[in-house]
This record gives structure tokens, sequence and C-alpha cells, in this order.
């Protein structure tokens, strides 16, 4: 987590419930560092895993779970990829193509964990899912519109939640 404002002040309706008590709180990258002003190519991708309360639900029982952790796992893929699992449950592909200044294409990629036999709910579940993964990139999008709003050169690093 590169702003530990980000969950609590972008999220606290969504993700902030299912976190762990403290785990979107935790400041691990202080105010006052001074910025990154280079890096090497592989240092842009990286992967997290960040505790999550994992509801449980009948269709678990009927795939091959990747893990056994509760937990969000974030592979971030510079430039504009995440590769996400929620628990090992629910695979996500988040694809950010950008197109013109104002505008990016946000293309949605699901599947479940490999089911050991048919579910016929399964495109229901990945549709309620997919809303949610929506529900969330909505309130991203409408922050981070305001925070490049008020970007200008020399100005100070911006917070989430500042
Ligand atoms: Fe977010």
């Amino acid at each position: 987590m590169l702003d530990f404002n980000h969950v609590p002040f972008v999220h606290p309706r969504t993700f902030r419930p299912l976190m762990a008590k403290g785990a979107a709180n935790d400041p691990r990258v202080p105010a006052d560092l001074p910025p990154v002003t280079t890096a090497a190519l592989h240092e842009l991708s990286y992967a997290s895993e960040t505790p999550l309360q994992i509801q449980p639900r009948p269709w678990h029982a009927l795939v091959e779970r990747f893990g056994d952790a509760d937990v969000y796992y974030n592979h971030f893929l510079y430039p504009n990829v995440n590769f996400i699992s929620v628990g090992g449950y629910v695979f996500l592909v988040q694809q950010f193509d950008p197109v013109s200044p104002d505008r990016t294409d946000v293309h949605f990629t699901l599947c479940a964990a490999r089911a050991t036999q048919r579910i016929p709910a399964l495109p229901a579940i990945l549709w309620g899912h997919l809303k949610g993964e929506k529900r969330v990139l909505d309130e991203d999008r409408v922050i981070l519109e305001a925070m490049q709003r008020g970007l200008h050169e020399g100005g100070p690093v911006a917070r989430h939640g500042a």
C-alpha cells in the first residue's frame, strides 16, 4: 500500500470493514521519506498480500481454492495491470488502458477457482463480484480525479484523504 490513507478514506464502506483491524492504517511509507527518483523497471512490479475477512459462501466448498490464507492477493504488473485474488476463490485481472489524457479504458476479467462440479449459480456469483469491483473502482475514480486536478509542478506529495 503506497498510501496508508487510501483504504480508510477511499473505501470506508467496501474494503475497510473486511480488513483485519489495523491493517488499513499501517503507515509503511512515512510521509517524510524523500520521493523515489529512479527505479529499475523490475522494481515497478510487485506483489502484496493483505489479510482480509473472507465471507464464507456455500460455493466455496465446490472449488479448488488457491492456498488457504484469508488474504487479498494483489500483483501489480507495471505499468497497467493488477492481478488479484480474493482469498484464492475469485481471480480478477484489471487492465487500465490510457486512451487519451481524459479517458482510460478499464477491462475487468473474472473467474472463480477451478470447480470440482458444475456450479449453476457461477455466472450470477461472478456478476455480483464484478458489481462490487465496479463500486470500488468508482470510489477510486472520484478521489483520484479530484487529486489529479490539484497536481502541479513543485506541489507537495499528494496523500489520499489529505
Ligand atoms: Fe482503491
